[in-house]
């Protein structure tokens, strides 16, 4: 049975790789589409330089397989890890365990049977390693499948210098092996979850009749990361993708694989998945501390700002990689989302972040804490002790009611695109902003809460009657309170 759905799943992987590679061709065309090479070389040569590359990349992941429990690799005819350091046996062994899911870690995930009946293909990202496709996998459910990109840089380099496709495709489906396994190790909510994979096979038995470089992890399915959309969303959204950061790099600084450094930090290599910021890319990591002999080998380069850490006694950067992630966290991040319309009562506490680790003088435990009670005082209204409590005197409240009609305006940054919608701590805080527009002469709680826990607020400037809802209540001004509801 195995082996007919691993065939169709091939099969469907095939195609899905000649739409993909379709769709990104056309997007692709301007540039360095036709490759001329240079004078061929022997092409011996070419193989036995590209096999130095495929040995380096193997060596590379072998650390990152997880730990064996040796009764359950008997079962599985995983070979013993000592049998590893021979590099034919290693190959195999790796190959088993990665590729086809005889480790203990792949026996409860998706599989090649998963994709037989992939639906509806669409492009969600892709990069220079990798492409991810949006698919409904069998029973309909929804998940990304990440793929070696064959129009992405890194295949196009590869083969331009080893003119060998398969080859190079058994190269570049290495980092996402790797990718893989470091999925496998680092669990965390933010963290893309591993659903499982599909790697293609054929030929017969043996474990040698493997087609090498066929690879598709399935993922679950989010949304690119989009700075500037982000830019334009209230201050409690911009402020959750900060904080999971912060709790991500927590988590990485003490991580199953020691300190993780994530060596290409950019917005671009993060999702969302309803609303929590998730880490996809995870080709480009180095686990655990960096060796050093002095303490100029513990140097960080940044465009404006160079950072040094003592060389330890045991030879190693201590807290190098923490230090690394948190820099990088404040310059893509932390810069643009997180001091921008932060609610008063919070902006010394923001600043205060800005500070230590625009500086690098918080670790991350302090920074976490730091963030942690911002959102305590938040989501508690502390905060906002210091407005009028006298300010929700001048309304007079209609519960189970909501306006309808006419009359909503505007406002920035709003829920909604029609009406002026903000989170409030309470109807206080909401009182106080209807005071200070202007057009605003009643306000809504409706039943409808952020991630914070906080009311979703709608303000309006008049309403033409209101309608029973349960869930929600209504509070007009005490001067504009209308004679008579029915107009
Ligand atoms: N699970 C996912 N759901 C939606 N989009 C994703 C997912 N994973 C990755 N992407 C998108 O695909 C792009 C390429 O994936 P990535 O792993 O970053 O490849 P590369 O290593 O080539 O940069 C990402 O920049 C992101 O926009
Ligand atoms: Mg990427």
């Amino acid at each position: 049975m195995g082996h007919s759905l691993r065939a169709a799943a091939l099969l469907a992987l095939v195609v899905l790789s000649v739409l993909v590679s379709l769709l990104i061709t056309s997007l692709k065309q301007f540039g360095s589409g036709s490759t001329r090479f240079f004078n061929a070389t022997d092409p011996e040569e070419l193989r036995s330089g590209l096999d130095v590359q495929l040995r380096e990349r193997r060596k590379e992941i072998l650390p990152l397989l997880p730990p064996h429990d040796d009764d359950d690799d008997e079962k599985n005819g995983v070979l013993e890890d000592v049998q590893r350091s021979s590099d034919s046996v290693l190959d195999l062994s790796l190959w088993n365990e990665v590729m086809l899911g005889t480790g203990k870690a792949h026996r409860d995930q998706m599989g090649c049977e998963s994709l037989v009946d992939v639906r509806a293909v669409e492009v969600l990202g892709s990069g220079y390693t990798k492409v991810v496709v949006k698919a409904n996998v069998a029973g309909g459910q929804a998940v990304a499948l990440k793929m070696v990109n064959e129009q992405g840089v890194d295949m196009r380099k590869c083969v331009k210098e080893f003119k060998d496709a398969q080859g190079c495709r058994e190269l570049v489906s290495y980092k996402l092996q790797k990718e893989m396994l470091l999925l496998q190790r680092l669990r965390h909510p933010n963290v893309i979850k591993l659903k499982g994979h599909c790697s293609g096979v054929h030929g017969g038995g043996g474990g040698g009749g493997v087609e090498r470089g066929r690879v598709a992890v399935i993922l679950e399915q989010g949304t690119p990361l989009q700075m500037i959309q982000l830019l334009q969303t209230p201050w409690e959204d911009r402020f959750r993708v900060c904080l999971d950061l912060v709790r991500l790099l927590h988590f990485l600084s003490r991580s199953p694989l020691g300190s993780v450094g994530l060596l290409d930090f950019q917005p671009r290599q993060f999702i969302t998945v309803s609303g929590q910021l998730k880490l996809t890319d995870l080709d480009d990591v180095s686990a655990g501390e960096i060796a050093c002999w002095t303490d100029a080998d513990c140097t960080l380069k940044f465009p404006h700002r160079n950072f040094t850490v003592p060389c330890s006694t045991r030879g190693v950067c201590d807290g190098l990689n923490e230090k690394r992630n948190i820099y990088n966290a404040y310059r893509f991040f932390f810069t643009y989302l997180l001091p921008h319309q932060a609610p008063p009562g919070l902006t010394h506490l923001v600043d205060h972040i800005m500070n230590t680790t625009g500086e690098l003088k918080a670790d991350i435990n302090q920074t976490l804490e730091a963030f942690e009670q911002i959102l305590l005082l938040y989501k508690s209204g502390l905060h906002l002790d210091n407005l009028h409590p006298s300010a929700l005197r001048d309304y007079t409240v209609m519960r189970d009611m909501s306006p309808s009609g006419n009359g909503e305006y505007r406002c920035w940054p709003s829920y909604s695109q029609q009406g002026c919608v903000l989170s409030v701590h309470s109807a206080r805080e909401a009182a106080y902003i209807c005071n200070s527009h202007s057009q605003c002469n009643s306000f809504t709680l409706t039943g409808q809460k952020t991630w914070t826990g906080h009311h979703l607020a709608s303000f309006r400037s008049s309403f033409g009657h209101l309608v029973p809802d349960s869930a929600s209540e209504v509070y007009v001004k005490k001067s504009k309170v209308p004679q008579s509801p029915s107009s």
